[in-house]
């Protein structure tokens, strides 16, 4: 189910892998890759093998989990097995994780051969209402989040909960905090839903997820480059919760 444009598709639901599978058919890549880390490799890969078989056939590029890999050394072997493997300007990368493999899998992709589309398959609850969507990508340099990135949108998210069970509560809360946040500063009735909603036990997240997405693409539209501290604005908060 495609549930929000911006200059790309977003896509939901139980039946994502044949929105996936239908659209890289139609995009005509000249090649395939997927980033993946360890545990997305482990929990996720074979979610969408068991689906689809877009990803037959398709070089996997994987590297280390975590933030702290999050730099221009990892960038640097993205970089290079894309080009082993013979990526052009055609190819596509399939960032398969959180917000790490977004980020740093969109700034490659978006660098390499001065830009290949890449596609968002979010893992991670947070991925999935945030880090995902609006076209932020960057790495760390030394100990500076995200010092160094630009902006370049995906070709499309594609989003399935299916991923959500392999991860631990802490990550699953961390997600919600972001959620929280969507609620807090936008919309009433969401606040609500939220308010009424246990995370870790929650057995149906699409509708939370669904929008929150809504939320974050008000910003997103209201803001694209980040120049005007949207986020923080009350005259935000006054449009959307205008009670408040
Ligand atoms: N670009 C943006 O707009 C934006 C917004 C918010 C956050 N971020 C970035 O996102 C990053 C944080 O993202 P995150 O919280 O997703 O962390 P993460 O990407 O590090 O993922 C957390 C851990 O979960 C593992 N994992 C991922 N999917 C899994 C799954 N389905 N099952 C089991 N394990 C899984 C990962 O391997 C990792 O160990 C930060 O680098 C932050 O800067 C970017």
């Amino acid at each position: 189910m495609k549930i929000h444009s911006l200059d790309y598709p977003i896509y939901i639901g139980t039946d994502v892998f044949d929105n996936l599978s239908s659209f890289i058919k139609e995009q005509n890549y000249s090649k395939l890759f997927a980033l993946v880390d360890e545990n997305t490799l482990t929990n996720c890969v074979p979610i969408i093998h068991e689906a689809t078989d877009i990803l037959v056939g398709c070089d996997i590029i994987e590297i280390p989990s975590g933030e702290q890999n999050k730099n221009i050394e990892t960038c640097s072997t993205i970089w290079e097995e894309l080009t082993k493997y013979g990526a052009d300007r055609h190819s596509a990368l399939l960032n398969i994780g959180g917000g790490v493999i977004c980020d740093i899998g969109g700034f490659a992709a978006a660098t390499f051969k001065r830009g290949m589309d890449f596609i968002n398959i979010p893992t991670t609850l947070l991925a999935q209402v945030d880090a995902s969507i609006g076209g932020k990508l960057g790495i760390d340099l030394q100990v500076i989040k995200n010092q160094i990135g630009l902006f370049s949108n995906p070709s499309g998210i594609f989003i399935s909960t299916n991923f959500l069970k392999s991860l631990n509560n802490r990550q699953v809360l961390s997600g919600f905090a972001e959620i929280i946040k969507h609620g807090l500063i936008s919309d009433e009735d969401y606040w609500d839903d939220i308010q009424d909603t246990d995370i870790l036990k929650s057995k149906n997240l699409e509708p939370l997820i669904s929008e929150s997405i809504k939320i974050k693409k008000q910003i997103i539209l209201a803001d694209p480059y980040e120049k005007k501290g949207v986020k923080k604005s009350s005259e935000f908060r006054a449009h959307y919760w205008p009670c408040h």
